[in-house]
């Protein structure tokens, strides 16, 4: 079947070059949107495709889906669902505190903040803080926990009156937010007007690097609005008054890049980021290749994932899917996965319990069920987390299950 393909061309967000795209994934639905099974109509779907600047090499989506959509009380992710990544965050909040906010008053702005997996390190530790995330529910967990937070999305104009209520900041830090945002020139304003003389402004993110070299195309999703490179972010940053100082590799959600921005000559350009700009130069990062050839890889995927669970599903073999990710929807409505072929997802996240994946309707169950389920086969679809799910699944090894994974290519181990 083939989809009528809106544009291929659209101006980049960044630099307002073209943007010319290099994969379709069809229509699809907002990645979180975790439904109760009888409130499925009138879903709302959306066009993915993804494509590269051919000036800034920013690769970017081609339509952005309204943020109040996808970011609201509801919202059902929730960062602390990981032990990896609360450990992960545990240890930047320590050392911002170690390195950074050493003054008199310290300020520290996360923006993403969502259930204060890193702000409740700082708040313990008594530094001044302030999380800026929209979605009220998440918010609401944090703040239980002793985090300070705005419910609101971070902008400029959100920005300013934040720096009217409560000064400055030293560091200013967002985990998996920045690319969430199609708006980055507003959040860069208000990141200028923000931040201290010589404070500065952290991001980590899904780097495109890892993206293309392990295949994950279901990294691409509504929310990842933008999937950043170190040449691409320092010409962002210089366009806005910042400079690349720093970045730093990163093994976490399937490899992401740390990156830290400062005002111009404010602090030293280490030798991480001239490696990283010499390695993507080096690998093509700024040519079209890469991308195409990243894409086509993505459609022998898509064949191979659909056939074997076809040929598991006659010869009579349950598959379970692990994990209901955001990445997952990509996977399910690309691929054509629904219930036929993997019966139901487990995850340990409450809000989406008792719920159906977007899109595909595959009921979301917790966990309990898997270590009953005599389902042989998983599908892992938070393949991310990989090492810590092992390790705690051992038991489901030891009867004889196997892990079906799909990037970077099918594998049923
Ligand atoms: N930092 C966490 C959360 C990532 S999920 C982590 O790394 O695990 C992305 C979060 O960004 C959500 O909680 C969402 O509500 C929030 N968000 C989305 N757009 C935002 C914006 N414009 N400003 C601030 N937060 C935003
Ligand atoms: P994650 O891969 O972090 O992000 P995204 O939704 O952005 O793709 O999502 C992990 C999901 O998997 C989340 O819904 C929680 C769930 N999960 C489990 O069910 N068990 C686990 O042990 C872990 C680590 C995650
Ligand atoms: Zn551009």
């Amino acid at each position: 079947m083939s989809i009528p393909t809106p544009s291929h061309t659209t101006p980049c967000r960044i630099c307002g070059g073209a943007v010319e795209r290099f994969l379709d994934l069809g229509d699809q639905p907002l990645s979180d949107a975790f439904r109760k099974p009888d409130e499925t109509d009138d879903e709302f779907f959306f066009r993915l495709e993804v494509g590269r600047c051919t000036g800034c090499t920013m690769t970017q989506l081609l339509h952005e889906v309204p943020r109040e959509r996808m970011f609201h009380a509801d919202y059902p992710y929730r960062s602390s669902g990981s032990t990896t990544m609360a450990a992960h965050f545990r240890a930047i909040a320590r050392r911002f505190i170690a390195e950074e906010l050493t003054g008199s008053d310290p300020f520290i702005v996360e923006i993403g903040s969502n259930d204060g997996v890193m702000l409740r390190t700082v708040a313990e530790a008594g530094v001044r803080h302030l999380g800026v995330d929209p979605s009220a529910g998440v918010g609401l967990t944090a703040q239980e926990q002793g985090v300070r937070v705005r419910t609101d999305f971070f902008e400029e104009r959100s920005a300013l009156e934040v720096v009217a209520d409560e000064g400055r900041a030293d560091v200013i830090y967002a985990a998996n937010t920045f690319c969430h945002i199609p708006y980055l020139d507003s959040v860069l304003a208000g990141a200028r007007a923000l931040l201290g003389d010589d404070g500065i402004f952290v991001f980590e993110d899904p780097y495109i690097g890892d993206i293309l070299r392990r295949r994950s195309f279901d990294q691409i999703y509504d929310e990842h609005f933008y999937f950043f490179s170190a040449t691409s972010v320092g010409a962002m940053a210089a366009q806005h008054g910042f400079e690349l100082v720093d970045v730093e590799r990163l093994d976490v959600h399937g490899g992401e890049v740390r990156y830290t921005l400062a005002r111009p000559g404010r602090r030293t350009v280490t030798q991480a980021v001239h490696d990283l700009l010499l390695e993507e130069s080096t690998s093509g990062l700024d040519r079209a290749e890469p991308y195409e050839s990243f894409a086509r890889a993505v459609m022998a995927i898509r064949d191979d994932l659909r056939s074997t669970l076809e040929r598991l599903r006659d010869e009579g073999r349950r598959v379970v899917g692990y994990g209901a990710t955001a990445k997952s929807a990509t996977v399910n409505n690309f691929c054509g996965i629904d219930r036929d072929l993997v019966a139901v997802v487990y995850d340990t996240t409450e809000e989406k319990q008792g719920r159906v994946t977007p899109g595909q309707h595959i009921p979301v169950e917790d966990m309990s069920g898997f270590a009953t389920d005599p389902a042989p086969i998983a599908l892992l679809y938070a393949w991310n987390h990989a090492e810590e799910i092992k390790r705690k699944e051992q038991a489901f090894a030891d009867r004889g299950g196997r892990w079906l994974t799909y990037v970077p290519e099918v594998r049923l181990d």
